[in-house]
């Protein structure tokens, strides 16, 4: 297994050109499943998630062409059919239950490994199953496999009793091949699923209400391929600001959304870094007098649970105390044991963590335990003392499009070396 090794302290500097986001890719791979013929992606990042997704959807018959260099995939899904999805694809990617949206609109049927629990939490798929099952879908569990069985789909309300950005996401999927009219109550508002409801609305859905928590879907009869474009990765641009902020240099993110980080840049602001955006760029630079903050994760447009590790390796180098309280998954902390190795001072008392920052973070061997956990280690090595080596890198690999080279663009001295446990 590949390691990074970084040898901290360097102040970074530059410009970071933000890839497509792999959370807005997935969702639109798997929707491109619902229209017979090709669809073209462009700005799809090369990551080992959608990579894994390409094998998931070419195992229901579509038939995919992936140019890594140039972000490109097109997608022919003229013969798609129930095929289970084997466990050992779904196991490594919890997305991989989108596929019971387009399978149960086109084929009537779904048959869907369990997805397990993963390194954050228990993370279920209840509120994806009771949203199919109002729209008209018989539901089963048999050894392991959620099996799906409708005579077609039909439009329904349904409120989430929780608000889901995956479930939203399936169920927009699901309603827009649906009979008749579908309302969608307590929807996510992230970025993704906007962007999702985009790619449906050009292949001939009826949508309204998108980025709000209300969805109404006025299911069609067919649906087209088309070209589309991802949008940029905000959870990627985050990092990289933070990356910087935390190493104070001056790091400006391009082919970015302003709007989709702004919870980010508040709480940058706040604690006393200075901020300057452009329509697609965000500039982060030191600023005179920085201090710690409280931050919350919530669902768009709050703090990103997806950025609460690595503004944590933000924060265990600020003056003063900072707490993040994490209210979206109850098991996302994994990072701390490695961030005390690091000479971080930080306590967790159940969904909050208490961070106490030190003058300097000091090197030491670390693990990846998830991808946005690997973010953190990866920034905090970057702010730290000394040479760190990375272990069980390939969580990063997951999330970040060509992480090393990047980081060496902006000054960074990290390369990517082969061995290690
Ligand atoms: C998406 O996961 C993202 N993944 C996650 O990013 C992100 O952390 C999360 O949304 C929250 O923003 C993808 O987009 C592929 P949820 P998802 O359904 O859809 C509970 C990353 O690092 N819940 O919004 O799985 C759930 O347990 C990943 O890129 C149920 O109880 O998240 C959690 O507590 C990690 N029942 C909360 O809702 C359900 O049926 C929000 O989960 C579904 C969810």
């Amino acid at each position: 297994m590949d390691i990074y090794r970084i040898r901290g302290g360097k102040t970074l500097s530059g410009e970071v050109q933000i890839s497509g986001a792999k959370n807005a890719a997935l969702p639109v791979i798997v929707a491109s499943l619902l229209a017979r013929g090709k669809s073209t992606l462009y700005n799809v990042p090369d990551l080992q998630d959608i990579r894994t997704t390409i094998r998931i959807i070419e195992h229901i018959g579509a038939k995919t062409e992936f140019d890594a260099e140039k972000n490109l995939l097109t997608i022919d899904a003229t013969d798609i059919t129930n095929g289970e999805v084997p466990y050992d694809l779904v196991k490594t990617m919890r997305a991989s239950i989108y596929v019971m949206g387009p399978l149960l609109a086109r084929c009537c049927e779904a048959d869907v490994s369990l997805p397990g629990g993963c390194a954050i939490g228990a993370r279920p798929v209840d509120i994806h199953l009771s949203g199919f099952e109002k729209m008209g879908s018989t539901i089963t569990l048999e050894h392991g496999t959620v099996k799906a069985r409708t005579k077609g789909l039909t439009g329904a309300t349904y409120k989430m009793p929780k608000i889901s950005v995956g479930a939203t996401i399936n169920l927009l999927m699901g309603a827009s091949l649906a009979k008749g009219e579908t309302v969608l109550e307590n929807c996510a508002m992230e970025p993704d699923v906007v962007d999702l409801g985009r790619f449906l609305i050009k292949m001939g859905a009826k949508i309204e209400g998108l980025g709000t928590e209300r969805i109404i879907v006025n299911g069609v009869e067919k649906l087209n391929p088309v070209e589309y474009t991802i949008m940029p990765d905000r959870i990627e641009a985050g990092s990289y600001l933070l990356a910087g902020a935390a190493c104070r240099g001056t790091v400006t993110v391009t082919h970015a959304v302003p709007d989709h980080i702004r919870a980010l840049i508040d709480a940058l602001t706040a604690m006393g870094f200075t901020l300057s955006e452009t329509k697609d760029s965000v500039t982060v630079a030191p600023g005179r007098s920085l201090r710690g903050l409280l931050v919350t994760t919530t669902p768009f447009p709050g703090f990103p649970t997806d950025l609460q590790a690595p503004m944590m390796s933000l924060m265990a180098t600020l003056p003063g105390i900072s707490v993040i309280i994490e209210t979206i998954f109850e098991n996302r902390f994994t990072h701390v044991p490695e961030l005390l190795r690091m000479g971080g001072d930080i306590t967790i008392e159940g969904r909050s963590a208490i961070i106490n920052g030190v003058p300097k973070l000091l090197s030491a061997p670390v693990m990846m335990s998830d991808l946005r956990a690997g973010a953190a280690l990866v920034i905090a090595a970057l702010a730290a003392e000394g040479e760190s080596e990375i272990r069980r890198i390939y969580h990063a690999d997951r999330g970040y499009e060509k992480l090393c080279h990047k980081l060496q663009g902006i000054g960074a001295d990290i390369v990517r070396e082969k061995g290690g446990m």
